[in-house]
């Protein structure tokens, strides 16, 4: 028989404290409905009496998502609330027009916040405990009580008034880590330590603050030593360094079914992605892209091996299914580290059938490529497809460098370029001069190669946009005989790209000499079969 772990959401109340969140009432009703689609059993919605928008935020919530449709059922509505009996009656006005609510209320328990913030003597706190809860009782039956800062309260103290709550008749004890100093081993002894000292037939719960960024691995410990509700947010929002993180605590649960024994969750994992994206969205708060099950990076891969391995068997490198947590399928990035058959693998989902020598020599362009540019697009890829097509059919002249000087606006100065070139296999050395970069570099080619001729026609494009695009040249020239050919060049530097395009143009005059074929066929992925 397995046991609920109560999710309680304070994203609309801890979170929406966040500096610099602000939500309106319909952004507060569009998460609301999110979290009650995603399953969560409690929204807190909410701090009444804080404001007449928030009082008026919680009663949109409470009207709408706190009723049920044919689709879903409604969460618990829970509004907070000081132990002030005003605030009580406030809040309750605010929740009231849901099908089940809950009052929150809560008073600080630790010397310094009973000293500093609320001026009271720890007799005062107690008497505060006893009335707030007996008020809330007289609302609903459904009563939280939490001792503020518990982690650096007197435990005796503490317990003392957590007994008191309870005599009252609140039916759970949120404990909570209100400035995040707790640690897990601590955090988990201190909540066993609760449920032995405090009698009575309550849920125990635990709210955790980030400070330390224990905010989760102290939620799990508390779960670990009994606690059956967690308060949390969704992507860890709230006041500093955050709250728990829902998806990380949900997904530990779900994934580590060994360790939380026979605990389950009622949340609809699949919603939890875009229950991340709507929040992020709406509170203009970005998800960090390590950020795990829902930063953009969680099911990503780059590494050769781990792409390798997730080519293969997806569990080698991922404990969870990307598709369990609505963010679609694991991704194979490519950059400087990935492998070839990564790199193989997403070409095919492109459409695009590799194989050999084409396969061999795509690959060693891309790595060289990537190793300049940090990821290459799909635009990128298919870009560098082609030229290596085109350019390995034949390979009489092959690029080895180039280098140029000159040029600068308003120096006088004239542009230079030396190339070395593979021409069938021998090294040959050019200088030229040019009316620019990309003229001097052509010059300096075709003194190499010793093929004659002009540019008819030059078009440069960026494969991407961003400073860091690819620019793709194409160009066509024509030998003074007359034979008309184009090429096509790839790199994240212009001058290269052309003087890459010039060397495929002129490996067509060569291979259109020897074979006497059309010199004019473009090869294009999906136009071809790419099989060598
Ligand atoms: O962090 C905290 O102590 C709180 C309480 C109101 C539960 O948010
Ligand atoms: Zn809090």
């Amino acid at each position: 028989m397995s046991e609920q772990v109560i999710i309680f959401d304070t994203t609309l109340r801890d979170g929406e404290q966040s500096p610099g969140i602000s939500l309106d009432q319909g952004e507060k009703l569009e998460i609301a409905e999110q979290l009650a689609r995603l399953g969560v059993d409690y929204i807190e919605a909410g701090f009444p009496i804080a404001s007449q928008g928030d009082f008026e935020g919680v009663r949109a919530i409470a009207e709408s998502v706190g009723r049920s449709t044919p689709a879903r059922t409604a969460p618990v509505i829970c509004g907070l609330s000081r132990t002030a009996l005003k605030d009580i009656d406030r809040c309750w006005e605010a929740i009231e027009a849901a099908e089940s609510r809950r009052i929150h209320t809560f008073i600080a328990t630790s010397p310094t916040h009973m000293e500093h913030k609320l001026r009271m003597t720890p007799e005062q706190v107690k008497a505060e405990a006893a009335s707030a809860v007996t008020h809330a009782r007289a609302y609903t039956d459904d009563v939280e009580f939490s001792p503020e800062d518990a982690s650096r309260s007197d435990f005796d103290f503490m317990c003392e008034v957590l007994q008191i709550a309870i005599d009252a008749g609140a039916g759970t004890l949120n404990i909570p880590d209100t400035v995040g100093y707790a640690t897990p081993v601590e955090w988990g002894e201190r909540i066993r330590a609760i449920r032995e000292r405090v009698t009575g037939d309550y849920v125990i719960s635990s709210h955790c603050h980030n400070d330390l960024g224990l905010a989760v691995a102290n939620s799990l410990a508390a779960v670990q030593a009994g606690a059956r509700q967690v308060e949390c947010t969704i992507n860890g929002i709230g006041e500093r360094a955050g709250n728990a993180a829902m998806e990380e605590i949900v997904m530990a649960i779900r994934t580590r079914p060994d360790i939380y024994l026979d605990m389950e969750v009622g949340i609809q994992t699949e919603e939890l992605a875009k229950s991340s994206r709507l929040v992020s969205r709406l509170t203009g708060y970005p998800v960090q892209y390590n950020k795990a099950v829902v930063g953009r990076n969680a099911f990503a891969h780059e590494a050769g091996i781990h792409q390798h391995g997730v080519l293969r068997e997806r569990t080698t490198y991922e404990i969870m299914d990307p598709s369990a947590v609505g963010a679609g399928e694991s991704q194979i990035v490519l950059g400087k580290h990935s492998g070839r058959a990564a790199f193989k693998d997403t070409l095919q989902k492109m459409g695009i059938d590799i194989h050999g020598d084409a396969l061999q020599s795509a690959f060693e362009r891309f790595k060289e490529l990537a190793d300049r540019k940090v990821q290459l697009t799909d635009a990128d890829l298919e870009a560098l497809v082609v030229e290596e097509m085109g350019g390995s059919v034949d390979h009489a002249f092959e690029l080895v460098s180039l280098a140029t000087a000159g040029g600068s606006v308003g120096t006088g100065n004239t542009p230079q370029a030396d190339v070395v070139l593979l021409v069938e296999g021998e090294k040959h050395e050019a200088h030229a001069e040019g009316d620019g970069m990309v003229d001097a570099s052509c010059q300096a080619i075709r003194q190499a190669t010793g093929i004659e001729g002009r540019l008819t026609d030059y078009t440069v494009m960026s494969v991407t946009g961003g400073v860091d695009a690819l620019a793709d040249v194409a160009l066509s020239f024509e030998t003074t005989d007359g034979l008309k050919v184009s090429g096509r060049g790839l790199s994240s530097d212009v001058v290269e790209a052309s003087a890459r395009a010039f060397v495929a143009a002129l490996n067509k005059v060569v291979r259109v000499r020897a074979s006497g074929e059309d010199p004019n066929a473009v090869v294009r992925p999906g136009s071809l079969d790419f099989k060598l």
